[in-house]
């Protein structure tokens, strides 16, 4: 993003003539609370009453050609866009500086790593939206719930790509590491920034509130999967099947690499040796 850094830039400078409306009260300093609120004590509630249901909802079994392209196109690319706005909205921005980044360097690096992730992303997450439409059962076994996911989900990543974009054409755009990084740090201490954030410019401002709205949905979409540990689970097949057997029983047939199971009750209950 293009940079509009004062020649010392600050961490946190608000400026001190910014106009805090009761509405940016209650966008950037009230709204995140109830976010995180909805989604901790959401995902509690869907954990224990819906253990069930938590779950992908997989179905690999009525399509596999395309799953297997746009699957892992849209999740490692979600990862990698997780551990850009780690970077970009928890390391203030004097640490970089300290260690010798210079904001040129630093924001020609997020652009560069962060284009290529949200395409990725994005193009992941529009094969996966055809294949859903195209393919007869997997769109019949698509709920309200999943397609309002998926509006939530790419209007987010669309404002973040749009976002980005603009930073790089609009040369009055705020530097979102003076506005938008220090409010949303400024959350987890409980003192909200909000002049901060009111600083922000409107795509980030956009951006944000489709962020907003998607973790607030999280708990009750099948995106709780992304909650789930083990780890193990981002390598396991879509659906465990279940084995046949204990190992030397008629008709076990040992795990194919990558299919042993994992984490599962059985397989950890005391006394029941490993498949
Ligand atoms: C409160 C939540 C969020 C905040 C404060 C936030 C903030 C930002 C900021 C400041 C940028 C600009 C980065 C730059 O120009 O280099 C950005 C870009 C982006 N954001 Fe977010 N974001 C949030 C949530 C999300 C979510 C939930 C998603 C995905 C579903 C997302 C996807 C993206 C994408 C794809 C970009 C484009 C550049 C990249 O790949 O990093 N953001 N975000």
């Amino acid at each position: 993003m293009r940079s509009a850094a004062p020649a010392v830039p600050l961490d946190v400078p608000p400026p001190e003539n910014v106009q805090v409306t009761l509405g940016d009260v209650m966008l950037w300093g009230v709204l995140p609370y109830v976010v995180i609120a909805v989604l901790v004590l959401g995902s509690i509630w869907r954990y224990r009453y819906d253990q069930f249901g938590w779950t992908t909802r997989s179905s690999q079994l009525y399509e596999a050609r395309i799953l297997r392209i746009a699957s892992p196109l849209f999740h490692f690319g979600i990862l990698a866009v997780i551990a850009g706005h780690f970077i970009g909205l928890v390391i203030p921005q004097s640490w970089t500086r300290d260690v010798g980044i210079s904001e040129g360097l630093y924001h020609a690096m997020a652009l560069g790593i962060g284009l290529i992730a949200g395409v990725g992303t994005m193009v992941g997450i529009v094969l996966l939206i055809y294949r859903r439409r195209t393919t007869g059962p997997v769109f019949m076994a698509t709920t309200r719930n999943d397609k309002l996911m998926y509006v939530v989900l790419v209007a987010a990543l669309f404002a973040g790509l749009a976002t980005t974009l603009i930073s790089v054409f609009d040369p009055g755009i705020t530097d979102y590491r003076e506005t938008v990084s220090p409010w949303f740090r400024s959350i987890f201490i409980f003192q909200p920034d909000i002049a901060a954030m009111t600083a922000a410019s409107l795509s980030f401002k956009i951006h944000t509130l489709w962020g907003l709205a998607l973790f607030a949905i999280w708990p009750f979409t099948r995106l709780v999967h992304a909650f789930t540990a083990p780890l193990q689970y981002l390598f396991r097949p879509y659906i465990v099947y279940r084995s046949r057997g204990k190992r030397g029983a008629p008709g076990a047939v040992p795990p194919r690499r990558g299919w042993a199971p994992v984490g599962t009750p059985d397989r950890d209950r005391k006394g029941v040796p490993p498949q």
